[in-house]
């Protein structure tokens, strides 16, 4: 396996993120096979998918408000879908292969059109063989502009990977699939990547006031991370504002999840690191040149997005969902969710099954209250724009990183922040509400890809 070590040596060159020009009729992106340099210059380079044949995928940008149109073009040899991470969308544009559309076949192409209503920094990602597809490189940022232009001098996206390569720099093939995978922490890389780069460099100016809008495009890690040489606030979580959060310590991105930041160049050897066990830097930021004399001081508060806040605990629909399975979590059996199955067309395995037929002939290890994969009913029904009050209980070892499609949900204690994913660990209970005020059939998964393949997937309805 490659060492991290190895790119301590190497200096990498500044990278770029590839944007692509809006066509008056929209974004084309097709995935297709294609070549990355993912390790350092003395590794050979890697064979990814990317989105137009680059990872991450071009940068898309929109104004709020405004409506994206995308096509996509199935350039890879799978059936492929596009969900927009964090969009507030149209149901039917959602991209998730059975429950919203169809999967899109090789060579075939999906118009994808829909209004983005808030601001910020979401990503889009493919959503069938997820764990599969986004572990080859498959995902890129969708940013949606406010607007009125909020006063910082640079706005920087940087999305945060972990690969998992071999001696060769190549995705390790052989381990996906692996059931030791998929009942422990899901599949866990030894090579991050900002950008898809090995550490790369970003100018900045002294006293520059930058926007980052760091991203976690892992499949199942968990990343701890610190930000050097730069005073910082927290502007917002899954792209919805919070008020400036002064930033001075560790901080803490689930998969999927997604950190905005106001940061002002200040001191030395500015870098963003990962802190976790071993202090890996990133990506660096030398500085040159001054963009001003004395850093900005006052913190910068984006403005709010049209977002329906009225929790009401009295008339709520409450629900609980019980994570159970995982290695050492103790679940002899579970009920089979059959809804796969049915939309193939193939007669449903129907029953509870013990947990070594459910891992051995399907590939199920986890359960989300008894039920393994998607069920062929809702977990929950909502009437539109009634509240829904759900009880995440994690009962085993593991963490998990459950996302809500569709909505944003905030934990019901004071002062929480709106998110679309949040962080269980192991032996957690959470307790997240939100307003179901948009129509459709709407996954609720874990966003570690390959607990979701294994069996942590259910949805809800909301008519
Ligand atoms: Cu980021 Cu169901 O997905
Ligand atoms: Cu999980």
């Amino acid at each position: 396996m490659i060492t991290r070590r190895a790119a301590l040596l190497a200096g990498a060159a500044v990278a770029a993120m590839p944007r692509l020009a809006r066509a008056a009729d929209g974004y084309v992106l097709e995935p297709k096979k294609s070549m990355a340099r993912l390790a350092p210059d003395d590794r050979p380079e890697t064979a990814i998918w990317g989105y137009n044949g680059t990872v991450p995928g071009p940068e898309l940008r929109i104004p709020q408000g405004e409506t994206l149109n995308a096509t996509l073009r199935n350039g890879i040899d799978q059936p492929t879908t596009i969900h927009w991470h964090g969009i507030r969308i149209d149901n039917a544009m959602d991209g998730v292969t059975a429950l919203t559309q169809d999967p899109v076949n090789p060579g075939e192409t999906f118009d994808y059109r829909f209004k983005a209503p808030d601001a910020g920094t979401f990503w889009y990602h493919p959503h069938n063989r997820t764990w599969e597809q986004m572990a080859r490189g498959l995902y890129g940022p969708l940013i949606v502009e406010e607007a009125e232009p909020p006063a910082y001098d640079r706005d920087l996206v940087l999305m945060l990977d972990d690969w998992r390569l071999n001696d060769d720099a190549q995705i390790d093939e052989d381990s996906f699939g692996s059931l030791r995978d998929w009942s422990h922490a899901g599949r866990l890389g030894n090579w991050p990547t900002m950008n898809g780069s090995p550490q790369p460099e970003y100018a900045v100016k002294r006293n520059e006031r930058l926007r980052l809008r760091i991203l976690n495009t892992a499949n199942a890690s968990v990343l701890v991370l610190r930000l050097d040489g730069m005073s910082a606030h927290i502007v917002a979580y899954d792209g919805m504002p919070v008020p400036p959060q002064p930033l001075d310590s560790t901080f803490i991105m689930a998969p999927a999840q997604r950190i905005d930041l106001i940061a002002d160049v200040t001191g030395d050897k500015p870098a963003l690191m990962l802190a976790g066990r071993e202090n890996f830097r990133a990506c660096s930021f030398p500085v040159t040149g001054e963009a001003r004399k004395v850093p900005l001081t006052d913190p910068l508060v984006l403005p709010p997005n049209p977002l329906d806040t009225a929790i009401d605990g009295k008339d709520a629909l409450r629900k609980t969902l019980t994570i159970g399975g995982g290695a050492m979590g103790g679940m002899a059996e579970a009920r089979i969710g059959g809804f796969g199955a049915a939309y193939r067309g193939e007669d449903p395995v129907e029953g509870v099954l013990p947990l070594r037929t459910l891992a051995q002939e399907h590939n199920l290890v986890w359960a989300l209250n008894g039920i393994a994969g998607m069920p062929l009913e809702p977990l929950f029904k909502a009437s539109l724009g009634q509240t829904v009050i759900v009880k995440l209980v994690n009962e085993g070892r593991w963490p998990h990183a459950m996302h809500f499609h569709g909505h944003h949900f905030r934990e019901t204690k004071p002062g929480a922040p709106w998110r679309d994913t949040i962080l269980l660990n192991p032996r957690e209970t959470k307790e997240v509400a939100f307003v179901a005020d948009n129509p459709g059939r709407w996954m609720l998964h874990c966003h570690m890809l390959e607990h979701q393949a294994g069996g942590m997937g259910t949805w809800f309805e909301v008519a």
